[in-house]
């Protein structure tokens, strides 16, 4: 599956893209609001496993996509959304970037297609997402497409010798098409 956007082609998953994932994740800018300390080829290389097969899956409900840039092809995160399961008519919302390529708008852009996925070919309701309280560049972005802050879940996670608390997130169909999103995508746009 193919999404594609201004300056960004969003594919499946291939077996080979596992040594970009792997750079990008052990970047201590990344790391800071994940418990993992760090990752290893192994570790990444079976979330790349995960993703083809869910890819595979019949039905499919899950859609983690590889961000690459049009101009280069060079993969720099990715973004997805997935249902718990078949007649499930709500998704949550995920993304990462390499933070080289913070700051430039790419998963504004991503997340936006990824969302409008869910609510035109997945026929969802509701997109849900959360994030680490602390994750202020997330929280911007999730409340830049629109999602609305539904809750916060007081030091619920431990890790890193500390508690983090975790907002939740969310968008109904109505909101989403009320901002006019939907006018803007195009799935099949060159
Ligand atoms: C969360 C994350 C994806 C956000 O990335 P980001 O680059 O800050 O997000 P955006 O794509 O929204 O870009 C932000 C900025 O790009 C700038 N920008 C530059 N060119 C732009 C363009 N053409 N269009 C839009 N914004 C642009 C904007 O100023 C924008 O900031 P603003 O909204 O304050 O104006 C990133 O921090 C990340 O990967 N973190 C690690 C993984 C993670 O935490 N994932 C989420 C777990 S919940």
């Amino acid at each position: 599956m193919v999404l594609t956007t201004d300056r960004l082609i969003m594919r499946d998953f291939e077996e080979s893209d596992w040594p970009a994932v792997l750079g990008y994740q052990s970047d201590a800018r990344y790391l800071r609001y994940y418990d993992w300390v760090d990752r290893t080829p192994a570790a990444v290389q079976a979330l790349v496993g995960l993703f083809l097969e869910q890819q595979a899956a019949t039905p499919r409900i899950a859609y983690q996509l590889a961000i690459t840039l049009k101009e280069t092809g060079q993969l720099i995160g990715n973004c997805g959304i997935r249902l718990a399961h078949a007649e499930a008519r709500q998704a949550d919302l995920g993304y990462e970037l390499d933070p080289d390529h913070w700051g430039y708008g790419y998963a504004f852009e991503a997340a936006q297609a990824v969302v409008a996925h869910g609510f035109l070919a997945l026929k969802v309701h509701r997109v849900w997402a959360s994030c680490v309280a602390d994750n202020v560049r997330s929280a911007h972005l999730l409340e830049k497409l629109g999602l609305r802050q539904e809750g916060r879940l007081r030091e619920n996670e431990y890790y890193k010798d500390r508690w983090w608390d975790t907002l939740l997130y969310g968008l109904i169909e109505d909101e989403w098409r009320a901002r006019g999103s939907e006018a803007s995508f195009s799935p099949d746009r060159p």
